[in-house]
């Protein structure tokens, strides 16, 4: 049996490779420090689950409208308008299961075979298999200090270039792009006619003052052009919901409905109403969230930095450290140093090399401030070995 040439170039998420393997070791009674986590290790708050349970109770259990329920749209166009100075309508929102699911079906609505899509290293392990997956290209951009680099990305288009992929606050590095840069992004988008497609995933998670900016709410000129997708999953606590949406411009939107209505209908019926109460609960709630982040991110950086060569994240909840001290006769790679720290500590990070950044190590702090001090307390005893 042979199977399609597509699906054979496409490998499994690494992420969620390494989150099974440490469940596992869990599971056998090892008392693993998960520095691996791509999700809030919180429950999601009451009053989302509360509103999920009635509306469970409540029979909303069928299927509902492809692009989600109207209540919903209206409630998100509102959200982004108000919060991200996004102007969207209800008509411009398209609620999927994930904004892995609002990519993957970005992917497909722009790419014809060979197409380019420009992606930034260090990027999140989903981009280029989506992009492929799509019969498109990847076109590996390198920044700066985790930072876009405008001239980088000007020199890497080409006729070919369907669309810039930009995701601040960033997987893996933490980074938050500048207003100046991502600016310049949606300029040169428009000078060129080419779309971005702006993953805002991490939007509630920012720390020390910063602020998220969507890059739509930019300029009017730039509305045509970017597709923004954000979920409630990492702001929420609702990764297990998978709730995530699409802000685009009609055109774009109806053709990616069309697919919607095909791949999957409509986005599981009661989750949206838990999605809804999210939008509609006391923001406190959410803030002392990001508070217990910030805390946390205060306590691992410095741990971070005394053993690695480290940038500061602000915003997602990464540390990103260079490990290449490390590397030589001991460790060949980051892959051998993130499987050493895993077996010799006990401590699960993953490799930068999934990243398309060998030399570095992903490590989050979506974890208690106890295991934060532990863990990094391990990888400083076993780097000592
Ligand atoms: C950068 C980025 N975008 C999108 C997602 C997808 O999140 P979800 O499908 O839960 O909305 C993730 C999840 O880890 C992510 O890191």
């Amino acid at each position: 049996m042979t199977l399609s040439d597509r699906i054979l170039q496409i490998s499994e998420s690494n992420t969620t490779r390494l989150m099974g393997i440490v469940n596992q070791l869990k599971a056998e009674g090892k008392q693993i420090v998960s520095f691996n986590a791509g999700e809030p290790d919180f429950d999601a708050p009451e009053p989302i689950t509360a509103a999920t349970i009635k509306a469970l109770q409540e029979g909303k259990t069928k299927y509902g409208a492809v692009p989600g329920e109207p209540w919903l749209r209206a409630a998100i166009a509102e959200k982004v308008t108000k919060e991200n100075g996004i102007p969207a309508k209800p008509e411009n929102v398209l609620v999927a299961n994930g904004s892995k699911q609002v990519l993957y079906n970005v992917f497909q609505a722009l790419c014809n075979p060979g197409d380019e899509v420009i992606v930034f290293k260090p990027y999140w392990v989903t981009f280029p298999e989506g992009i492929r997956l799509a019969g498109g290209v990847p076109v590996f951009v390198d920044t700066v200090e985790h930072q876009p680099d405008i001239n980088l990305i000007r020199e890497a288009i080409t006729p070919k270039t369907k669309a810039i992929l930009v995701n601040s606050p960033n997987n893996p590095t933490g980074a938050v792009y500048s207003r100046e840069a991502l600016f310049e992004i949606g300029k040169l988008a428009v000078e060129k006619q080419i779309y971005v497609i702006s993953d805002e995933a991490y939007e509630g998670l920012v720390y020390d003052g910063e602020k998220h900016i969507s890059l739509a709410s930019l300029d009017p000129s730039f509305e045509p052009w970017v597709l923004t997708t954000q979920t409630f999953s990492k702001s929420y606590c609702m990764t297990g919901f998978r709730v995530g949406y699409l802000i685009a411009p009609k055109d774009v939107f109806k053709s990616i409905n069309n697919l919607h209505s095909h791949l999957t209908g409509n986005v599981c019926t009661f989750a949206q109403y838990g999605a809804l109460a999210a939008l509609e609960m006391d923001p406190a709630i959410m803030q002392s969230m990001q508070e217990t982040f910030q805390r946390r991110l205060d306590l691992a950086y410095p741990l971070c930095a005394e053993l690695f060569d480290t940038v500061k994240p602000k915003g997602a909840f990464y540390l990103f450290p260079n490990v290449e001290k490390y590397l030589g006769d001991q460790f060949k790679d980051d892959d051998a140093l993130t499987e050493y720290l895993l077996q010799e500590a006990q401590v699960a990070v993953v490799s930068g090399s999934s990243f398309g950044a060998p030399g570095h190590l992903r490590i989050s702090f979506s974890t208690g401030e106890e295991a934060i001090k532990e863990g990094f307390a391990r990888i400083k005893a076993a780097l000592q070995k």
